[in-house]
């Protein structure tokens, strides 16, 4: 039985094959409608959600599945003080697969290590998001027809950013991937990143702060929000969510090509006047998330089409 804790889960052969099934569920929908026929899928978010929570759950839902599962840690037995390897024993005699969001680092692995059934972690703390990776790769994929030979910058909260953390450790793997990481020096990548991951491998990176000075060069722009549930106090948070904004006349100095990209929830980041650019892809990556969650699952409880 497999589990999905981190991108790397997988061989860049395997997410291809992952990603080429998106491909066919998105041109043929109908043929996949019954595949999880009898199935459940349960979500169990300890943290808030819209996106990831929804997009797992209509993902069962167009596969012919059903779901279960609690959108906060109050309405679930946590409050009483169960742990998270309790609940997926639990869950595991009710569900045949499940998505855990959670504030502590590791606790969805915790929970794989004693899971009857799947495990994939939608989500913990600032450490990890692989499903919002794989949604971020295939849109890419889908809008570049490649995954190779791209400059790609990051912007915002690189520190406290989980979805930029697995992006970033899914595409070293990717040849001549370059990553221009665009931060103020207080929301920096963490050097378990930095030297671990990027150093280490001998990957091309320069940082920078200024937004307008690193957008002429990009292929891919992949915004984020300041993360303020990770800040300690209230003041540092004030000071830095406003660092960046991305807007029409920023948006002139980039390439024709360059697609933004954003894991959403947008807050000031982007104005929204940069929408209607054919260049802004956010909403397009939500769609994609849907159907690389549907071949996810499908790959997880090993079904295919007959
Ligand atoms: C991201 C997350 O939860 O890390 N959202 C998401 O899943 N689409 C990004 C964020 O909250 O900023």
């Amino acid at each position: 039985m497999r589990h999905m804790m981190s991108p790397l889960d997988f061989s860049v052969d395997e997410l291809e094959s992952m990603m080429d099934l998106a491909v066919q569920i998105e041109n043929d929908p109908e043929k996949y409608a019954h595949v999880c026929d009898g199935k459940k899928i349960a979500t169990l978010f300890y943290e808030p959600s819209t996106r990831t929570r929804l997009s797992f759950e209509t993902a069962m839902l167009n596969l012919g599945g059903s779901v279960i599962g609690f959108s906060s840690a109050s309405s679930s037995s946590a409050t009483k003080g169960e742990s998270v390897a309790d609940t997926i024993r639990v869950v595991g005699t009710f569900a045949d697969i499940a998505a855990i969001r959670h504030p502590k680092e590791g606790a969805p692995l915790v929970a794989s290590q004693v899971s009857p059934i799947p495990v994939i972690n939608a989500g913990d703390g600032g450490h990890q998001h692989p499903t919002q990776t794989l949604t971020d790769l295939f849109t890419i994929r889908s809008l570049r027809g490649k995954i190779h030979d791209l400059t790609i910058g990051l912007c915002g909260d690189l520190k406290f950013g989980r979805t930029v953390h697995s992006l970033i450790t899914a595409l070293i793997r990717y040849p001549n991937i370059r990553f221009v990481l665009i931060s103020p020096e207080e929301l920096r990548l963490p050097s378990y990143i930095r030297e671990d991951v990027l150093d280490r491998n001998h990957i091309a990176y320069k940082e920078v702060t200024r937004l307008e000075d690193a957008i002429p060069e990009l292929d891919i722009l992949y915004m984020t929000r300041v993360q303020k549930e990770r800040f300690f106090n209230e003041e540092d948070y004030v000071r830095m969510k406003d660092f960046y904004i991305l807007d029409k006349e920023k948006m002139d100095l980039a390439k024709e090509d360059m697609y933004v990209l954003h894991p959403l929830p947008r807050v000031n980041e982007i104005a929204v006047e940069v929408d209607s650019d054919p260049r802004a892809a956010y909403f397009r990556q939500v769609r994609y998330g849907m159907y690389i969650r549907e071949a996810l699952i499908m790959t997880l409880l090993e079904v295919s089409v007959c």
